[in-house]
């Protein structure tokens, strides 16, 4: 039998049933919005399908932290999501909590922007602005090798996935901050422009 399909609307409600924390909901829709924006870049057909993986990419992390990407595919199998869709949104721990390698390109370009997203915020959070709307890459560049700043963000992780996406990393930061301002409000980064 042929798995349904899920829609957007579907995909935070079932975001939403499993985290409650306003920061995991902002960071899930600024990969989705992330996901959406190099979709189109790369002209890739289904918009939908790269905006709905990133949006659902951390849907075990509040409950179950110690199965990161495992207990997702139990949870996306019940609910009859696509495979295409479950080996995405498990690939993104690769090497960290689970042995899916990306391989796709939206499997690719979520490994790759889904630490991004965090260094950038914790990059406009610092600015007087608190906006990514007047974000530059060259300050996202500062930070990315001043290790003891947003150390939780590992740069090795984004820089693998920029070296496996065959791009340049100038380029991914810029198209990152681009989408990032595409979704500034419902991210809360449109700061005070
Ligand atoms: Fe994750
Ligand atoms: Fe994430």
């Amino acid at each position: 039998m042929k798995n349904k399909i899920p829609t957007r609307e579907e995909a935070l409600e079932l975001f939403k049933k499993y985290n409650k924390s306003d920061s995991l909901l902002r960071h899930a829709l600024a990969v989705e919005g992330t996901m959406r924006h190099f979709a189109e870049l790369l002209g890739e057909p289904d918009v939908e399908k790269w905006g709905i993986v990133g949006l659902i990419h951390d849907l075990d992390y509040e409950m179950y932290p110690d199965e990161h990407c495992i207990k997702v595919q139990e949870i996306l199998k019940e609910e009859d999501y696509p495979e295409d869709y479950i080996r995405a949104v498990a690939s993104h721990g690769f090497g960290i909590c689970c042995d899916i390698e990306p391989v796709e390109s939206m499997e690719k370009v979520l490994y790759a922007i889904d630490e991004l997203t965090g260094l950038i915020t914790a990059v406009v959070l610092l600015r007087p602005s608190k906006s990514v709307l007047d974000l530059e890459p060259k300050s996202v560049k500062k930070k990315w090798k001043d290790k003891a700043f947003a150390a939780g963000v590992d740069r090795s992780i984004i820089e693998k996935g920029i070296e496996i996406l065959e791009m340049e990393k100038d380029y991914v930061i810029q198209e990152t901050i681009n989408a990032m301002r595409k979704v500034a409000e419902e991210i809360g980064l449109k700061g005070n422009l």
